[in-house]
């Protein structure tokens, strides 16, 4: 049988009707709330009636020409209202607001935060796994129907403006908003913020794509100035930015509170006019995060359309500016414009939306979805002699993170959400292992009992945790408090340990040898405990990777000196240039504790027959080669390998040693051989060039390489590309 990349593996093993329902293979229940399919334009709603003294409201009409009748009725104070939130917001919940024009029937703005939920303190509505975890599946269509089931509750909240998805690459593991985001690699998160985004969108919400751009960092967040040269940032943190605007259609962009080369995100004329507008050719608008505008005239004349949450700058101040003409009319006009333009593209002049922020938005496909989302993004990072899957007779021991019996399932900051319930770690072994097995549980803050707990039990699971949240990094990458200590003390007592990480980002773990299996589940959302028992007894088989790299220790990551993070004077240097994440790794020769990629399933498999050829004119989306392999399932359980294409520049081109371009996640059942088709794209083959400020297409000889981790590439090949 023959696949193409984007041609998808299974959702899950064990959710074959889930998984049909997610992506929009088969028809959704009827009720309202299912796990919404992949239709464009979807999000029900009554079609308000156009009027001949409205042109605007002619729907047959492109959104431009409708935004600019709109415009030509449109008061001064009426555009200043447009291009700014109101406080205190006048109706419950939402995080930012802008009052609708009834006079013009323009509706209200009504933004919410919802990067694994609908937030800002809302309520009936389900947590889903941190994006940290639902891109750890390296599967755009599960990205795809999470993006849809955040809409699809967005839209019932009454929100039309959502402010997710964080897209920005992780530079610095320590980042405390890295759960929040899809990883460490460029065309990773691009392709991740694509399927988000179309998602998000097609269940009736504009979303927008945070935080534009070198947010990578929450120490100094306020006033740090990243400095970073410009091919750098157009190889490495641009891309999922570029491929949000012109692939996703993304409606809007959070401009960041840090400065860039000096600049503040929020009135950094490159960023915003140079890139956005004139490389990216970006029409829709760009919001400033809570309170990093910073000027009037400045944000307003180099780039930035609306402010949030209030009107300090763009209310009275802005309205004097342009009496003035040191903001021009046309600007202000160009804002509204570039607000209403996404508005009439979502429909949202069109719709009434059905949902208000009391309703109820959760419904049971949405937590089978949730959990669904947590197994195929739990990574299985070491299973010393196949101890797991667990048989169900062995007797356990669940150890907590010791202070508490709460798990960790969500990161902190506005992407905090109010789960509905939270199934504990726990609560979900014990289902699984019923009346079969000895469950035991002890509280991991007295080692003692641990230790005891490990002793009697066949096999210890010892579950740590970080704390991370917005507006701090962590300190360093080790596991807080007395968390190493406890492994190591369970390690000792007991027969065998397996380690389950609650993190959101990278740990080191000098206990490494001693842990007989590891396993990241990062912040897996409202269904933890289901999740991880089906994962410990095999219920469902691994499939998920690694999107960032673990270090073995604190020294040996890429911005490891001061300079470079946390900064010094207010400033920090982007010196490791293109080596951000597993790039660093390879170009410095070092060894991960586990590579970007990596990721261990409960079967094995095998690759071979690399053929790379020419792409026939006209192939998928301006692929230039095609690259072709078999994958086997050399095991004896069904399961899923995500194959990873990297490609390898000519040594002139000063580019890092090899870089992802290509994946594919095979389904597969045992002893069966399926043959994969992926394609690279021109941009495969080309570097940014700041003499030229552009991209340039390279000819001259490429590796390419096939494996299953970036450390991990048995299949290679030289190909002349011309
Ligand atoms: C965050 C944004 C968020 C906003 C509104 C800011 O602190 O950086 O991501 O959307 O708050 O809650």
């Amino acid at each position: 049988m023959k696949i193409q990349s984007g041609d998808r593996g299974p959702c899950n093993l064990s959710l074959l009707f889930l998984c049909a329902v997610c992506l929009g293979l088969a028809a959704p229940a009827a009720s309202a709330q299912a796990v919404p399919p992949a239709s464009p334009a979807a999000g029900a709603g009554t079609v308000v009636k156009r009027t001949v003294a409205r042109p605007w409201m002619n729907r047959t009409l492109p959104p431009e020409r409708r935004a600019d009748f709109l415009l030509k009725q449109m008061t001064l104070d009426e555009k200043i209202a447009m291009v700014h939130g109101v406080k205190p917001i006048p109706v419950k919940g939402y995080v930012g607001y802008v009052p609708a024009i009834p006079r013009l029937g323009i509706p209200a703005l009504t933004l919410a935060d919802g990067r694994a939920a609908v937030g800002n303190g809302a309520k009936d509505i389900t947590l889903l796994p941190a994006p940290i975890a639902a891109s750890s599946g390296w599967d755009v269509a599960v990205m795809g129907a999470y993006g849809r089931v955040l809409g699809r509750e967005q839209w019932l909240k009454g929100t039309n403006v959502a402010l997710g998805p964080t897209i920005d690459v992780v530079r610095v593991p320590e980042w405390g908003r890295t759960f929040e985001s899809y990883g460490e690699d460029p065309w990773l998160n691009s392709r991740m913020a694509v399927a988000e985004i179309e998602g998000i969108q097609s269940q009736g919400p504009i979303a927008d794509a945070n935080m534009y751009l070198t947010m990578q960092q929450e120490s100094n967040r306020q006033v740090e100035d990243s400095r970073v040269d410009e091919r750098t940032l157009q190889e490495i943190y641009l891309p999922p930015f570029a491929a949000a605007i012109q692939e996703g259609h993304v409606g809007t962009i959070m401009c960041a509170y840090v400065k860039t080369n000096g600049a503040y995100s929020c009135e950094n004329q490159y960023l915003l006019k140079d890139v956005l507008r004139t490389q990216l050719s970006f029409d829709g608008w760009v919001m400033s995060d809570w309170g990093a505008t910073h000027s009037t005239a400045d944000a307003a004349n180099h780039g930035l359309d609306q402010e949030m949450p209030d009107d300090k700058f763009f209310g009275d101040k802005l309205k004097a500016a342009v009496a003035s003409g040191q903001v021009g009319q046309s600007v202000l006009d160009g804002q509204v414009r570039d607000i209403l333009v996404p508005m009439f593209r979502q429909w949202l002049f069109d719709k009434q939306q059905p949902g208000s922020w009391s309703a109820n938005a959760r419904s049971p496909e949405h937590d089978a979805f949730a959990r669904m989302v947590a197994e195929q993004g739990t990574v299985l990072l070491k299973n010393d002699g196949g101890l797991l899957p667990l048989g169900v007779g062995a007797s356990v021991a669940v150890i907590g993170a010791p202070g508490g019996t709460a798990p960790r399932v969500e990161g902190g900051g506005s992407s905090g959400a109010n789960a509905p319930y939270v199934v504990s770690p726990l609560d979900g072994i014990r289902k699984r292992a019923g009346d079969a097995a000895r469950v035991s549980y002890a509280d991991g803050g007295d080692l003692g009992a641990a230790a005891s707990a490990a002793r009697n039990a066949d096999v210890a699971l010892v579950f740590v945790q970080t704390k991370e949240t917005e507006g701090s990094d962590r300190p360093d990458l080790e596991l807080p408090g007395n968390q190493d200590a406890l492994i190591e003390a369970v390690a000792q007592a007991g027969k065998r340990t397996i380690v389950v990480l609650n993190t959101g980002g990278p740990v080191l773990m000098p206990w490494l040898d001693k842990a007989a299996g590891v396993i990241e589940a990062w912040y897996p959302g409202q269904e933890d405990g289901n999740a991880i028992a089906a994962i410990l007894y095999g219920d469902v088989n691994p499939t998920a990777k690694l999107p960032l790299t673990f270090p073995r220790s604190a020294g040996e990551i890429s911005t490891s000196t001061k300079e470079q993070w946390p900064g010094v004077d207010g400033r920090s240097l982007y010196s490791e240039g293109l080596n951000v994440g597993y790039r660093w790794y390879d170009s410095a020769h070092v060894q991960p504790l586990f590579p970007f990629g990596f990721g261990l399933s409960y079967t094995t498999f095998k690759l071979s027959h690399l053929v790379v050829e020419p792409a026939k004119q006209g192939g998928p989306s301006g692929a230039t080669e095609l690259v072709r392999l078999d994958v086997t399932n050399t095991g004896k359980r069904r399961g899923a390998e995500v194959v990873q294409v990297y490609v390898g520049h000519p040594a002139a081109d000063r580019e890092p040693p090899h870089q992802l371009r290509a994946i594919a996640k095979v389904d597969l059942q045992p002893g069966e051989t399926k043959t994969v088709t992926l394609t690279l794209d021109k941009r495969s083959f080309s570097v940014y060039d700041p003499a030229a400020h552009g991209w340039a297409f390279r000819a001259g000889t490429y590796e390419i390489l096939a494996g299953t981790s970036s450390r991990d590439l048995p299949l290679h090949q030289s190909v002349a590309i011309r």
